[in-house]
């Protein structure tokens, strides 16, 4: 079954991999878009990016699977990542997952019932000086503590 991606986006995507020299370069790219479409990668989608690109859908599955910001599963609106190596956790990430899933009702790997946030833990968010670091779909923030939490939620509820 092929996923459902609009024709604006399919054009956009063949636009993309035009600008290529080998259409397999495109591989990142074009999984963004198809994410960003999709909300996620489903198997479907890496089946129909695999044969867009001519590669194995197992060479798609492995460039899902390495990014934390790519997900096999459909995510909330808002994509709530807590980075948990060692500066953010020294620095507090534990108590700021406690927060968000207090303040949430969801634990890390689980979407509200509203579909409306989707908490996960992550590995490195390459910004350790500013630990503890979270990620709300591709916004980043830095220093964060419970006050910041409260007031990035309050942001996204606007
Ligand atoms: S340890 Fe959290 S950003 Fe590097």
């Amino acid at each position: 079954m092929s996923p459902e991606i609009s024709n604006s986006v399919q054009k956009k995507i063949k636009e993309l991999i035009s600008r290529y020299p080998k259409k397999q370069a495109a591989i990142l790219p074009v999984i963004h878009l198809v994410q960003r479409e999709l909300g996620h990668i489903s198997e479907d989608s890496e089946q129909w990016v695999a044969d867009l690109l001519e590669i194995s859908p197992v060479r798609v599955r492995e460039v899902v699977t390495f990014y934390s910001m790519l997900s096999q599963k459909p995510l909330g609106k808002y994509h709530i990542q807590v980075c948990t190596n060692l500066s953010c956790s020294i620095l507090g990430a534990e108590k700021l997952i406690e927060h968000l899933s207090h303040k949430l009702g969801i634990k890390p790997g689980e979407t509200s019932e509203d579909g409306k946030f989707t908490l996960t833990t992550v590995e490195c968010l390459g910004a350790c000086e500013q630990a503890p670091n979270i990620m709300v779909n591709y916004d980043y923030y830095g220093h964060v503590d419970k006050e910041k939490v409260d007031q990035i939620l309050s942001e996204l509820d606007e």
